[in-house]
């Protein structure tokens, strides 16, 4: 079992990369990241079973569990899908995404990593197909639209790819294709009522499992009150 955080070691340190399934939780959560270009390979159906059966023990708004999930496998359907979500990508970067903001200038190490970051939004985009299998998660809209309904999936979608990154399987949660949500909607039989919340590529990772680049703690937290430093070790 690894040390629990915090410890005086960065997480880049304690956890090395990795393809190996694992059963610590404290490398589970630092090293579940974004995992666009994977294997061909199949996936069991008693994995992916494990994979669902661990995301519906996630919260939802009043226990309602409005999630459904669609395990889409079958190759045509996910050809039709993929170009669906070429044309969502070539939306998405055509309308100055990854720009920085008017008057934001980007360090050499942002302008690389949003650069890295594009770069493997497009693998995925082009190798689309090639994915074993994608989940499509969506959730009952009709009586409870807007940030909470999202709130009763977003645990679920989560757990799933913690649960994904365990057993060794990549991940990542995307959510461009709804761009073209109806269309979706259309090819998967998605009733009225529900949204597509988020569709999860997952497949063996050609990379490594690592902790992503994130602001530290003390960056983004606060004590009492907005803007007060919360820092390590004050008691
Ligand atoms: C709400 C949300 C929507 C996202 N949509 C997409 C997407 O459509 N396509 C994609 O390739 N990645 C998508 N991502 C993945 C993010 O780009 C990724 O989680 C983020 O860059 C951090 O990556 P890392 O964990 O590898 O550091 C999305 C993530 C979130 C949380």
């Amino acid at each position: 079992m690894s040390e629990i955080a915090p410890s005086a070691t960065s997480p880049a340190e304690r956890f090395q990369p990795s393809q190996q399934p694992s059963d610590d939780v404290w490398e589970v959560l630092y090293t579940t990241r974004a995992i666009r270009r994977l294997k061909p390979d199949p996936i069991a159906d008693d994995v992916l079973y494990r994979l669902l059966d661990a995301a519906i023990r996630a919260p939802s708004g009043g226990n309602q569990q409005s999630w459904r999930f669609i395990v889409v496998r079958d190759q045509a359907t996910k050809a039709r899908l993929g170009e669906l979500y070429r044309e969502c990508i070539a939306a998405l970067f055509a309308s100055g995404y990854g720009q920085p903001a008017p008057g934001v200038t980007l360090t050499p190490a942002q302008i690389a990593a949003a650069e890295k970051m594009g770069k493997s939004a497009q693998y995925l985009a082009t190798h689309f197909a090639e994915v074993p299998v994608y989940v499509l998660g969506c959730i009952r809209t009709a009586a409870n639209a807007g940030v909470t309904a999202g709130a009763s999936i977003y645990p679920a979608i989560w757990s799933l790819q913690l649960a994904a990154r365990a057993l060794g399987l990549g991940s990542t949660l995307t959510t461009v294709h709804r761009m073209r949500e109806a269309q979706v909607k259309a090819l998967l039989g998605v009733p009225d009522g529900y949204e597509t919340a988020a569709l999860i590529p997952l497949g063996y990772p050609r990379g490594t499992f690592a902790p992503g680049p994130r602001q530290p703690v003390e960056a983004v937290s606060f004590l009492d009150r907005w803007g007060a430093a919360f820092e390590r070790g004050r008691g």
